[in-house]
């Protein structure tokens, strides 16, 4: 049987080609209310981009834990031979909704993972590294990677007076401009939750963790030359990839690991271990295998499905935690914030964002607010109704802050270089040539000031950093 077109009432359609109008030549008669309906809704057919990581690809899959790490948690999610359907949502940084995929930047790889605790949400990049370590720079940052207020243009000379001035960013400058810095496809990326999150076991007992998600494609990257010719045939090369890859069956797949810091290690660190400008040096702090992420699954709709999903660091199960690391705690605020602006109030009722496990909030009305529940006395808690209420099994242990609230300056005591310095000194000379020739074509148009500042970093990192950046600029 046919299927009828309808008005978004269901009111049964008996034209869709020609407007009503008073004779052939018109005017349209305000009762063609379909071509206003089509009209109007088309003007609502886009909401916000995201203010970082606009463009983006996503799809679904699974993962599997293989490894018993009870003792580290109880989450439900991380025990031996769970299963759970997940989100991952991968995504460049600065460019904007349109922007070519093969670009120069850090991948965003966004998790959501549909519990039967409620949506863990693990917001990751592609390095396991940040720019900055305060919050207070990340708007003044991103501002550098997005457009000039008056040319409209990007500006090196911005990114590179900012990272002049923050040496916190060495560490993260270095990754971007290696080799790693434009990836193959998504597919041949790994995932770092990057930030230190926190284990909780069955006992109570808080562990410190990191957590990585090695690709099984392989880490696979391409030249400046090679995205170039790329993105002039191309500007959808990853999520061309991504989707074709997962249609054929060909599904990516990733190690899931972790690594472990007692609090009685986390004291006696040489760094700061919730710095997220370092790593944990896996010599002293080894991988821990814990299953496999499998991507099986493409979205029906781009839109529904990746579009609105909204991610959230603060979204997090009993047996996992936070840390103190500054960053973590202002993004716990930020995201939910920009999704009640991009998406809406009650953007956690749509089927992307909604948990598998029942919700039982006291929130009420607000716009868009779609569903009808059970009657209930209940609007309210505490109530004398049968309304759900707090459970204190899931109270978290107490973990120790104890010092002066103040301005601590973070740049103290912090060092920028000596990590960055092991990076430098793991790559081949080839990686090292890429690097400085990369940088160099990243500073073009920047006064001499500012690369003098920045040369001056690079020479704290290693002294061939610095001659060998000079070189390629010719210096
Ligand atoms: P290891 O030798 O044990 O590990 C080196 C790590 O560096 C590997 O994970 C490797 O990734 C990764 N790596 C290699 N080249 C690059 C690059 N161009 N950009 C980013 N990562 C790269 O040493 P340590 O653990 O002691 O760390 C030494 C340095 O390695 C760190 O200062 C940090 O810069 C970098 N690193 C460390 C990580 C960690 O969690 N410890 C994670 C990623 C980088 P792969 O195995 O995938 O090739
Ligand atoms: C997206 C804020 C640091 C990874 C976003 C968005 C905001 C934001 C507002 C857009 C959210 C949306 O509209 O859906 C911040 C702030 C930061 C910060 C305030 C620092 C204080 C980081 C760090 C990482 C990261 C350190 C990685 C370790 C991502 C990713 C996305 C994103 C992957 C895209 C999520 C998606 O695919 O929808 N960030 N961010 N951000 N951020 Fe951050």
């Amino acid at each position: 049987m046919k299927k009828v077109m309808t008005t978004t009432a269901g009111n049964p359609i008996s034209d869709n080609q020609n407007s009503m109008t008073a004779g052939p030549r018109g005017p349209v008669l305000m009762q063609d209310y379909q071509l206003i309906e089509k009209l109007a809704h088309q003007n609502r057919e886009r909401i916000p981009e995201r203010v970082v990581h606009a463009k983006g690809s996503g799809a679904f899959g699974v993962l599997e834990i293989t490894e018993d790490i009870s003792k580290y948690t109880k989450a439900k999610v991380l025990q031996k031979g769970e299963t759970t359907k997940m989100l991952l949502r991968f995504s460049t940084v600065a460019g904007e909704k349109g922007a070519a995929d093969a670009e120069r930047d850090v991948r965003g790889y966004a998790l959501k993972f549909y519990t039967r605790e409620g949506n863990w949400d693990l917001v990751g990049n592609n390095t396991p590294v940040f720019f900055i370590r305060d919050a207070y720079k990340f708007p003044d940052f991103i501002h550098t990677q997005k457009r000039h207020p008056q040319t409209n243009l990007r500006s090196n000379t911005a990114a590179w007076d900012f990272w002049s001035l923050s040496p916190e960013s060495l560490h993260q400058v270095t990754i971007l401009m290696s080799d790693r810095g434009i990836p193959k496809s998504y597919r041949h990326v790994n995932g770092y939750g990057s930030h230190t999150y926190s284990l909780i076991n069955a006992s109570g007992e808080r562990f410190w963790v990191k957590f990585h998600f090695k690709t099984l494609q392989g880490i696979e990257t391409i030249t400046n030359k090679e995205a170039e010719a790329i993105v002039a045939k191309d500007r959808e090369s990853n999520q061309r990839d991504l989707f074709e890859n997962i249609q054929a069956g060909n599904f990516p797949k990733w190690s899931f690991e972790i690594q472990i810091m007692t609090n009685e290690e986390a004291k006696n660190c040489s760094f700061d271990p919730f710095d997220l400008t370092k790593v944990w040096p896996h010599g002293d702090y080894p991988m821990i295998k814990v299953g496999t992420m499998t991507l099986n699954e493409n979205p029906k709709n781009y839109f529904n499905e990746i579009e609105q999903a909204s991610f959230s660091p603060s979204n997090v199960v009993p047996g996992v935690s936070f840390s103190p690391d500054k960053m973590l705690q202002a993004r716990i605020f930020s995201y939910p914030d920009a999704h009640r602006y991009r998406v809406g109030t009650h953007y956690e009722m749509l089927p992307v964002n909604r948990p598998i496990v029942d919700v039982n909030t006291y929130h009420a009305d607000g716009s868009m607010n779609y569903e009808i529940k059970e009657p209930t006395d209940a609007y309210y808690e505490p109530n004398s109704f049968g309304g759900a209420v707090e459970d204190a099994s899931f109270a978290e242990p107490a973990f120790e802050t104890g010092d002066m609230a103040d301005r601590y300056n973070h740049r103290d005591g912090n060092n920028d270089f000596v990590q960055v310095t092991a990076l430098f000194n793991l790559m081949s000379d080839n990686q090292k040539e890429q690097l400085f020739s990369n940088i160099a074509e990243a500073m073009g148009g920047v006064p001499r000031n500012i690369v003098d500042r920045q040369l001056a970093l690079f020479e704290q990192v290693h002294k061939d950093y610095a001659a060998g950046v000079k070189k390629a600029l010719g210096i």
